[in-house]
């Protein structure tokens, strides 16, 4: 949740109130300190903040802390945004104004050049730059970096690509550097796909906390360099990792009736950027539309959530909920 700022509750109310307040809880601490006293000589005395649980019943993943400082940026919910894969963005000669005129792109960290991204944002437009965090995938320029003991099992549907393992330094270090040429390029934020190996046949043991770690470790190399960050799908570890992400993508929530689980960013101030890949897109019929766009029924949850309709390799084209399609031009695709 986002904290209160405080500034509100203490202009609304009285001087004397607020005394009262302050003398009623100077009493309570005291007593609590005179109580508590003895009990304090041994141990860590970690200094830890008083919400911090002493210990984690097995089975739940504790949530992580909330970083010290504000990200730079923090999309708001409701947010209209596209989300594009295959590319480079093609602007052609005019650099001025792009389809759709929506406010976040989400692009391909490699393919498209620092010059695409200082483009959209001379349009005012916020770029999230995308990248796999938790795969291998032959023919990135990294990808030689990988070593064989980083690499399980193969991801279903994507051939050549493995699932990493999350606790490897070499791994952590690629990503590193992955998101580093995020803050070169000039990126927003950071998108890094495919952390939820544990809910896959990985090969290497993957286990939620082994996720929630590794979230952690890649919000702190993103807040290292003033980026932003988000929890692709991974709905089990929402709970745990919402303290140090700005924005949840998720893909097929509608498909899968799960979208009450992704509505907790929502209740947090952060958006939800949601894909749906209708069969038939891309010439959808109203019915289709309606059936992903439906707060009721598979849909429940989805309210504020940022909604598009794409084809399932993330090419330029888009559907809206209110029916308005675009088709974004690219480079190097056949079209
Ligand atoms: C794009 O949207 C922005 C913000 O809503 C607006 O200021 C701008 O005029 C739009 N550009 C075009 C070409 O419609
Ligand atoms: C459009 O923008 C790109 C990237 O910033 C730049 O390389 C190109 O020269 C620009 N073209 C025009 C016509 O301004
Ligand atoms: C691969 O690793 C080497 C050695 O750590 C490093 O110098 C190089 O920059 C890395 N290559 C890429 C493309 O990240
Ligand atoms: C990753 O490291 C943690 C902490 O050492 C350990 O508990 C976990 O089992 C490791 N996971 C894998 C898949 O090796
Ligand atoms: C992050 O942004 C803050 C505030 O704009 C600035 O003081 C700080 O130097 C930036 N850090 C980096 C690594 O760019
Ligand atoms: C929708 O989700 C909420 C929150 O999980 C739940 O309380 C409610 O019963 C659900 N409504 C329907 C119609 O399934
Ligand atoms: C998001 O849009 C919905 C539908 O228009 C609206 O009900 C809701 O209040 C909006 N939420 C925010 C945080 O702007």
């Amino acid at each position: 949740m986002k904290p209160a700022t405080g500034k509100g509750w203490w202009a609304r109310h009285t001087l004397r109130f607020k005394i009262i307040l302050l003398a009623i809880i100077a009493v309570i601490v005291i007593g609590l300190a005179v109580g508590l006293g003895v009990g304090l000589t041994q141990g860590g005395g970690s200094g830890s903040s008083p919400s911090a649980p002493s210990s984690t019943p097995t089975g739940t993943l504790t949530p992580l802390p909330s970083p010290s400082a504000r990200p730079k940026w923090q999309p708001s919910v409701n947010s209209t945004w596209q989300i594009i894969l295959q590319g480079p963005i093609n602007f052609g000669p005019s650099n001025t104004s792009i389809t759709p005129n929506v406010s976040v792109y989400d692009i391909d960290l490699f393919t498209n050049s620092e010059d695409v991204i200082s483009t959209l944002h001379n349009m005012g437009k916020n770029v999230i730059c995308y990248f796999s965090a938790g795969s291998y995938e032959p023919g990135r320029p990294d990808s030689a970096n990988f070593t064989a003991s980083d690499k399980g099992d193969g991801l279903q549907g994507w051939p050549g690509e493995v699932w990493l393992n999350l606790n490897s330094t070499n791994v952590r270090n690629i990503m590193k550097a992955r998101i580093e040429l995020a803050a070169q390029k000039g990126c927003d934020a950071v998108d890094p796909d495919n952390v939820d190996g544990y809910q896959n046949t990985n090969g290497l043991g993957l286990t939620e906390a082994d996720s929630v770690n590794y979230m952690q470790f890649l919000a702190e190399n993103a807040q290292a360099h003033n980026l932003s960050i988000g929890l692709k799908n991974a709905l089990d570890i929402i709970p745990a990792v919402l303290p140090v992400v700005q924005f949840s993508v998720n893909e097929q929530c509608v498909e899968y009736g799960e979208c009450t689980s992704f509505a907790a960013f929502i209740a947090a101030g952060k958006p939800v950027f949601h894909i749906e890949y209708p069969s038939d897109a891309p010439n959808l019929k109203t019915a289709d539309v309606t059936n992903y766009c439906s707060n009721t029924g598979k849909g429940n949850g989805t309210d504020g959530f940022s909604t598009v309709l794409k084809n399932m390799d993330l090419d330029g084209w888009v559907e809206y909920c209110d029916g308005q399609t675009a088709d974004t031009p690219l480079l190097n695709t056949s079209s």
